[in-house]
């Protein structure tokens, strides 16, 4: 399909789901963050437009990768036991498939004929055998490497050795590849990421292609024809301070997501001990409305009931998930604290995701009214509660409120019982 026709049915399809995009109700952003002639926060245009078409992600990636909770600490058995509790948990039923192993997984030089080697103390079965495990499992298995000349923990990076690598890595079995921005010698990415994108698809094996850019670049303006996702921020750490900076950033280009590519804002922090219960189901909450790569980063091997409960939520999932594929995001703010925040998004169906958002430390209540989700003033909506898997109300009109407790973060799906529309 051509990208203006594709265009047009997506923004046709919008339009009979989200009349906000139709300027019906202009959709109000009242944080401050951006001026009004900055991006509209309900602004497709970019929908669909810039995306690397390979087939893959066409709902956000999900699966577990190495790096948050184990750095370099990695080996060929921790991968396999990750593997196992995959399945053993259920999380692989709920889509977290790709098992995705980050930088340290391989020697400090390549070898004779030029090739990466896997570290032989730590995969002494080397990386086909680990794919192969992995495969026998229903799983995929991903890898990681840099476009410069050494990976950040300095292994031998990619640059100038793009289809040699792809190569290897396809040969290898490899579904996935993470791209690292290390030791890039001062070249652009735009001259850095897209040869590995073209390694990749002379290889033949579909191979998803994340870029882990940091955001340097503005990717989002340049790396959905190149990739299949892409980093717009620095690395998260496992605090509250990170999560939230990290949400309000990504939230900047979510009108460049779609199927295809999405905004990357780093892998998920739950389970790792940094957060309270409540801050995790925020970040939860959050990164599955911004249709963000669900990559768990915690030990799953040995995970908490808490933290089991919030990655293994199939409602919010099902948001991340959804086929629409519109990245949710801030549609409101207090706007001299900050603290009561609501981030929203158009789903299938006419349905719309709403997150009331508490970034303070004191209750308050949070609310939604309808000119501020694009819903015409006189559409009633059924109101479902993702946290609490119940349905709330029937027939809700002219705004949603709740009471919400310091840094939790109530997650919705509204569905338009009645629409008086005037047309
Ligand atoms: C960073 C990257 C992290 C992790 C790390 C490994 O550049 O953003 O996600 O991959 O390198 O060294």
């Amino acid at each position: 399909m051509s990208d203006s026709r594709s265009l047009l049915l997506v923004s046709l399809s919008l339009l009979a789901i989200y009349p906000a995009i139709a300027g019906i109700v202009p959709p109000v952003l009242d944080n401050g963050q951006r001026s009004a002639s900055s991006l509209n926060p309900f602004d497709t245009s970019n929908y669909g437009k810039l995306q690397l078409d390979n087939g893959l992600a066409r709902t956000p990636q999900m699966g577990w990768n190495s790096w948050n909770f184990l750095a370099c600490n990695i080996n060929e058995t921790v991968i396999k036991e990750t593997a196992d509790a995959l399945i053993s948990t259920g999380l692989a039923d709920l889509g977290y498939i790709y098992v995705n192993i980050d930088d340290c997984w391989s020697s400090l030089l390549r070898n004779s004929k030029g090739q990466l080697v896997p570290d032989p103390k730590t995969f002494p079965s080397g990386i086909k055998a680990l794919a192969d495990y992995i495969h026998g499992k229903g799983l995929k298995l991903g890898i990681y490497s840099d476009a410069g000349s050494f990976t950040c923990q300095v292994r031998p990076g990619s640059l100038y050795h793009e289809n040699d690598d792809a190569e290897l890595f396809a040969y290898w079995g490899v579904d996935y590849l993470k791209y690292d921005n290390c030791y890039n010698l001062g070249i652009k990415p735009q001259k850095r990421y897209p040869p590995m994108r073209d390694a990749l698809n002379s290889t033949g094996r579909t191979i998803f292609y994340s870029i882990c850019e940091w955001g340097e670049d503005d990717p989002a303006l340049w790396a959905g024809k190149v990739g299949n996702s892409w980093r717009t921020t620095d690395d998260i750490n496992d605090s509250w301070a990170s999560m939230t900076t990290i949400a309000d950033l990504n939230d900047k280009w979510a009108s460049y997501a779609g199927p295809g590519g999405w905004n990357d804002p780093d892998m998920l922090e739950v389970g790792n001990g940094g957060m309270t219960y409540l801050e995790y189901r925020s970040h939860f909450s959050i990164w599955a409305l911004m249709k963000a790569p669900l990559l768990i980063g915690c030990d799953i091997r040995n995970m908490t009931a808490e933290t089991f409960e919030i990655l293994s939520n199939k409602e919010v999932i099902a948001v991340n998930q959804d086929p629409l594929g519109v990245q949710g995001r801030k549609v409101s703010s207090a706007e001299e604290t900050g603290c009561s925040q609501v981030w929203a998004g158009p789903l299938s169906g006419g349905r719309l995701v709403v997150n009331l958002w508490n970034r303070c430390s004191n209750s308050v209540t949070v609310g939604a009214k309808w000119e501020v989700l694009g819903l015409d003033t006189s559409t009633s909506v059924s109101v479902r509660d993702l946290w609490k898997h119940e349905n709330m109300a029937e027939k809700v009109a002219g705004a949603l409120e709740s009471q919400v407790d310091p840094h939790d973060c109530k997650m919705y799906i509204l569905t338009p019982t009645t629409s008086h529309s005037s047309i």
